[in-house]
């Protein structure tokens, strides 16, 4: 079943990062990343173990790279929340870095946590060949920097105070980047491991990121703050565009849809061993967190 075997993944992903962190310097910004990556979905590892899975990678391997993009998105959070980006007091159900700790210390935290990934990555562990594992690394670069997630949050927060909305075109570029690319090297990493085209996954993995960005933006406007743990209805009160500001809440979620059945199209070519990721794409529109 789809929620246990997710659960599962969870759970090993979890004790891989409190592996990697155990033993390292005993100090108040150690402690806050063990706090900062527990927790959450782990729907990137997910794809990461699914990919993986699919092109018989060792899971060992497909762990530690699952490990790495949930330190890097984790640290993507405790910034995300800071008072100078959406100054957020609450994540995962608890209180944010900055309000348990202080803001130097979540600062830090998340530049740590970004270099824990690339550390993961560089090590055996994740590849026997050197080339694979710097291939994943110079593609993690690239999903997270200035042609990535960085160029994304930046456009985030330039259209807060932009003149006019965002267009649907802008929004869409501007997300394929905030969320899509972390999602796509999720996706594609299996086949990277594998030293196999990840062009399919790639195509599943655009699909499915749009989904999930608008997920999150339905869930902004109607989810339940409890179950998501965190605070809702952010993006109306910062003024954002988001496909549910642009399209209503009924068009943002046929648009959804859409894309789900899109990403499952993509996955054609590797049959019912993708089931899995199939179940992804439909979880990713029907979460409530
Ligand atoms: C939240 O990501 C931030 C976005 C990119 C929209 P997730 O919804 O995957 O957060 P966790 O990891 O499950 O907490
Ligand atoms: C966060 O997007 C995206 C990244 C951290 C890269 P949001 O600001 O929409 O995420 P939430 O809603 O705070 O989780
Ligand atoms: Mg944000
Ligand atoms: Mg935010
Ligand atoms: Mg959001």
């Amino acid at each position: 079943m789809f929620s246990q075997k997710l659960e599962e993944a969870a759970a090993a992903v979890s004790s891989r990062l409190e592996a990697v962190l155990a033993g390292r310097a005993d100090q108040p910004v150690t402690h806050a990343m063990r706090y900062a990556v527990a927790g959450g979905k782990r729907l990137r590892a997910f794809l990461v173990i699914e990919g993986a899975a699919l092109h018989g990678v060792p899971a060992a391997r497909a762990l530690q790279a699952g490990a790495a993009v949930e330190a890097l998105h984790a640290y993507s959070l405790v910034h995300d929340d800071l008072p100078c980006m959406d100054d957020d007091d609450l994540r995962r159900g608890q209180p944010t870095v900055h309000v348990k700790w202080d803001r130097a210390t979540a600062v830090l935290v998340g530049d740590a946590l970004q270099t824990l990934a690339f550390e993961l990555l560089a090590d055996p562990a994740t590849h026997p060949d050197p080339a694979v594992r710097v291939d994943l690394i110079a593609q993690l670069a690239r999903a997270s920097g200035i042609d990535g997630m960085v160029l994304g949050q930046a456009q985030d927060i330039a259209a807060e105070s932009a003149a006019r909305p965002l267009t649907l075109e802008e929004i869409t570029a501007l997300q394929a980047n905030k969320t899509g690319a972390l999602i796509r090297w999720s996706a594609e990493a299996g086949a990277r491991l594998a030293g196999a085209d990840p062009a399919p996954l790639g195509k599943y993995a655009q699909a499915l990121g749009l989904a999930f960005q608008i997920a999150d933006d339905i869930l902004d406007v109607e989810g339940d703050a409890e179950k998501a743990g965190k605070r809702l209805q952010k993006d109306a009160e910062a003024g954002k565009a988001t496909f549910v500001s642009l399209l209503g809440l009924r068009g943002a979620k046929d648009r959804a849809e859409a894309l789900v059945r899109e990403a499952e199209a993509a996955l054609a070519p590797y049959g019912a061993a993708a089931d899995a990721l199939r179940d992804t794409a439909r979880f990713v529109i029907s979460r409530e967190m």
